[in-house]
Formats: structure tokens, sequence, C-alpha cells
């Protein structure tokens, strides 16, 4: 469950549950010292006892620690190294894991080395935060152990008022990750391409223009590549573009748009039967656009966005496009059909048109879960990126590193774009089996015209995910700290 946060002065905790921290020397900050101070040679005990060295995100629970007033004191190990954003947003989350069903607990965020910056305690918050994060809302009988309510969480701090200020708008970014979780874990019998739409479209609190264009408009449009993969379903394809516009009045736009396969049975190609629950994840670009916008609206970003989410449901049917057929994209290149499960670049290949053609965006970025082949490169470390332009792949590669939402580039090249050639169309959808996620990307090159573009493969990193200390796993929400952190660090003001 979600904690509810506060931040306040610095003061030593007399009673309930309270969190410190100390360093690989077990050295504390000033107020943690004084608390400890209370129980002389607690710590070197306990620690000694329990084999605790202050390592890095390790932990130390101690229940009812004699000397003191409190029910349980946690300490949370800092290391050696000097700790950075990403660092203490993975302690909140170690904090958070540690306080586990407890409903209330005081955090001590300070070091041995002096003040914690206040952007410092806004990623400790959302680490607490985005640990908390659970899917639970079709279980019944809750867990014995699952806390029945929000944890309340004071998080004392040096710079109480700087943090807060710091906290308005991670906490935006918090809900837009939340957000994209929650598209990504829900499965397609509620979240169909209708009600992606509808969740959408609640954006609109947030001041997000939504417009949602049905299949009568796609049509009209000729996107006949995102409808080729639809037709098998009985739901409806929808285009959904949200626009926020919090920058200057007419300045170009930034764009980013998202597959939205609400699931993928791969259509007459259909996928074998294991593991393939795990494709109601396959809208994990779109949800991660969903969550960015929301994020970008939340914390009132000043900057013109547009958002373009493609939603289908790919299925074998009566109905559905047979391996062979070939369809008019938008831009009007044709496509030759080879394999049907290879859809997610026919769903962007229109999207992306539809968004360099009407918006003239400063520049476009696509999320995917496009290959299994991304996954075979760099497993769920890194997404797999491609671009025609060094300096916006440069600053996106930053913004990985420091919000840890790591990319790494792939080549793109004339050759690898021959391999999708085929005699009967202007390409075929598929490149073989080898340079899978290549192959992929240069189809949708074909698809960009000179605007500065990225397209991100998340096909390893938005769904089916490890648990991290800031995740309990499956939906990561990858992609909208990583957005954000681009967008803020370049595109505003
Ligand atoms: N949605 C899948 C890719 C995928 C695989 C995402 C595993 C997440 C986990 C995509 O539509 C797909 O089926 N791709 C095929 C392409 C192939 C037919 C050329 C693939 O990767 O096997
Ligand atoms: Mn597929
Ligand atoms: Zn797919």
């Amino acid at each position: 469950m979600l904690p509810k946060l506060s931040f306040s002065k610095l003061s030593v905790p007399g009673k309930g549950v309270a969190v410190v921290f100390v360093n690989d020397k077990l050295s504390a900050g000033a107020v943690t010292s004084d608390l400890l101070g209370g129980a002389e040679g607690l710590l070197a005990r306990a620690a000694e006892t329990a084999g605790f060295s202050g390592k890095a995100r390790t932990t130390l629970d101690l229940i009812a620690p004699a000397g003191l007033g409190l029910d349980r004191l946690i300490v949370i190990g800092l290391g050696a190294e000097e700790l950075s954003e990403t660092d203490w947003m993975a302690l909140g989350g170690v904090a958070m894991g540690a306080i586990g069903s407890a409903k209330a607990a005081t955090v001590c965020l300070e070091a041995p080395g002096g003040d914690i910056a206040a952007e410092m305690a806004a990623a400790f918050a959302m680490g607490m935060k985005l640990r908390g994060y659970s899917f639970d809302r079709y279980k019944s009988r809750k867990d014995e152990d699952a806390p029945t309510e929000p944890a309340r969480v004071e998080i004392g701090t040096s710079d109480a008022k700087g943090a807060k200020k710091a906290w308005a708008e991670a906490d935006g970014v918090s809900d837009g990750v939340v957000l994209a979780r929650d598209l990504v874990n829900e499965p397609a019998n509620v979240l169909t391409t209708l009600e992606f739409a509808k969740r959408a479209q609640a954006l609109a609190d947030l001041g997000v223009e939504v417009e949602v264009l049905d299949e009568k408009a796609m049509k009209k449009l000729k996107m006949n590549a995102l409808l080729g993969v639809a037709q098998g379903s009985e739901t409806p394809p929808r285009l959904v573009v949200m626009r926020w516009n919090g920058g200057k009045k007419d300045a170009q736009p930034v764009a980013f748009v998202g597959k939205g396969v609400v699931f993928d049975t791969g259509g007459i190609s259909i996928k074998p039967a294991a593991s393939m629950e795990d494709m109601k994840g396959d809208m994990g670009g779109a949800a991660a656009v969903t969550g960015l916008m929301h994020a970008l609206a939340a914390r009132k970003a000043k900057v013109n966005v547009v958002g373009v989410i493609g939603l289908v449901e790919n299925m074998p049917d009566g109905k559905a496009q047979r391996p062979g057929d070939i369809v008019t994209a938008m831009s009007g290149a044709t496509i030759e059909v080879i394999n049907t499960d290879a859809e997610g670049r026919l769903v962007l290949a229109d999207a992306l048109w539809y968004t360099q053609d009407r918006f003239k965006p400063a520049f476009m970025i696509n999320l995917a879960t496009l290959t299994g082949a991304v996954l075979v490169a760099l497993g769920s470390q890194h997404a797999g990126v491609f671009s025609n332009d060094d300096a916006l792949v440069g600053r996106l590669a930053e913004a990985g590193a420091a919000t840890d939402e790591k990319v790494w580039r792939l080549p793109l090249s004339k050759e690898y774009d021959k391999l999708i050639d085929t005699p009967n169309a202007d390409m075929k959808n598929t490149g073989g089996r080898m340079a899978g996620s290549i192959t992929a990307a240069q189809f949708l090159q074909r698809f960009v015209n000179d605007v500065p573009w990225v397209h991100i493969d998340v096909a390893g990193t938005a769904m089916a995910s490890p648990k991290t200390e800031t995740s309990k796993g499956w939906a990561s929400g990858y992609g909208v700290r990583l957005l954000d952190r681009l967008v803020r660090e370049h595109y505003e003001g």
C-alpha cells in the first residue's frame, strides 16, 4: 500500500518505529547519535551480534531496544561511498521494505557527513512510495501480514521546507509511475482498448487535453497498418492523443508515442502457450507515455508535449489479418505482413507518421515492448535504443544514468535496412531471425522523416521485471522517470 508521507524538522524520536542511518563505520548524524546516546553500547553490541556492518542498503532491526522508548529501531546502512539521488531512492525503498506492516514510522533522514539536500530527501520519499506499491486490487482475501491501511511516515530532515517543495514535484512523477504500473498490471479483460482510452481521458482532470480517434477517424486517415492488426479483435482500436501545453504558446512541442497492444496473442501467427499471459503487458510503451503525461501535468512542466498511443488487441479470428496480407500504411508505403506477431511495428508505423505529420514536433521518442530479441541482447538491465540523432540519444543516455532507467544504443544502417525489403511490397514486417531488434527499428525508421527520433525497445524493462528496492516486481513503470528527467533537464522554460 502506498504510504502517507510528510516532512518535518529533524528531531529525536521518542516512541514508535524509528528509521535511522549509519555508515560503514557505524557512525551516524547528530540527531541519530543523540538518540543512540540514550542506549550506550546498544548499536555496537547489536551490530556485532547480527553481523551488521553498515554496508549500503542493509538493515538491522531492533525490537523494543533497551534504554530507548521506541518500539522498534530500524538501522539502515549507507556504506562508504557518496550517495546519488538514485541511491537515496533505493534507500527509501529499503526503508519501506523494513517498515513492513507497521502503521506509522519516523525517519531520521541524515547522514554522518552532513545535511541531506532537499532533492535527495524527495528521492528518498519517492523510493518509499514506489516500494509501497502493490497490485492487489483483485485479491479478495489479503495476505495476513499485508498492511490494512497506509503507513503514516514522517520524514525528519534538516531542510524540511525545501524537501516539501521538491516532493510536491517528485510526488507527481511518482503518481505517473504508479499509473504506468497499474496499466501494465491490469489484465486484458479489464484493460481493453476502450478502458485504456478512458483512463487516458481521466488525465483531463490535470489539465491534459485528450482526444480519442475511433476506427472511423483512423480509416479516414488511412491508418491501414494499425487497423490491420486490430481487425481480429472484438474490441475496436483507438488512437489517443494527449496534449499538455505548459510551455510558451505556439512553441514547438516534443512528442512521445507508445505501442499499446492491450493483448498480443500473436494473431494468426499465434504464440506458444507458455508465458502468453505476460502479453497483457504489451502496452508497456503506451503506459509509459500515459504515466509521463500524468507526471508532466501534475508537476506543471513548462513545456508543450504531445503523447500519442496506438491501442489495439492482436487476436486470431476469422476476420484477423493473415500472413502474406499486404497493407498500405498512412504514409502510403505498402507492407507485406509476413508474421502477424510482428504487430507492434505496424501500429507504430501509423502512430509515428501521424504524430510527425500533424504536430511537427521538435523530437519524437517512441516506446514499445517491441521484440523478444532485446531481452536476449540486454536482459532487464537496459532498454535498447535506436536513433537518427546523436545529441538526442546522448541526452537520453544521461537521463538514464541519472534515474537508473538505463538505455543502451544499438546500431541502425543501410545493410540492416535491406533485410526488410521484399519483392511483393515496399517492405515486409519481419527481417528474419538475426538482429531482430534492429530490423524492427529499421522498420520504424521507414516511417520517420527528418525529425530527431529515438525508439526505445522496452520489452525487457517495462514488464515481467525483477524485484528491486523500489519495486515488488513485474510492472516497473519504466520510462516515466527517464523521460520526465530528459524533459526537465533540456526542454523546459
Ligand atoms: N510483443 C512482442 C515482443 C515481446 C516479447 C515483448 C517478449 C515482451 C516480451 C512482439 O509483438 C513480438 O511478438 N515480436 C516478435 C517479432 C517477430 C515475430 C519478428 C518477437 O520478438 O518474437
Ligand atoms: Mn507480437
Ligand atoms: Zn507485441
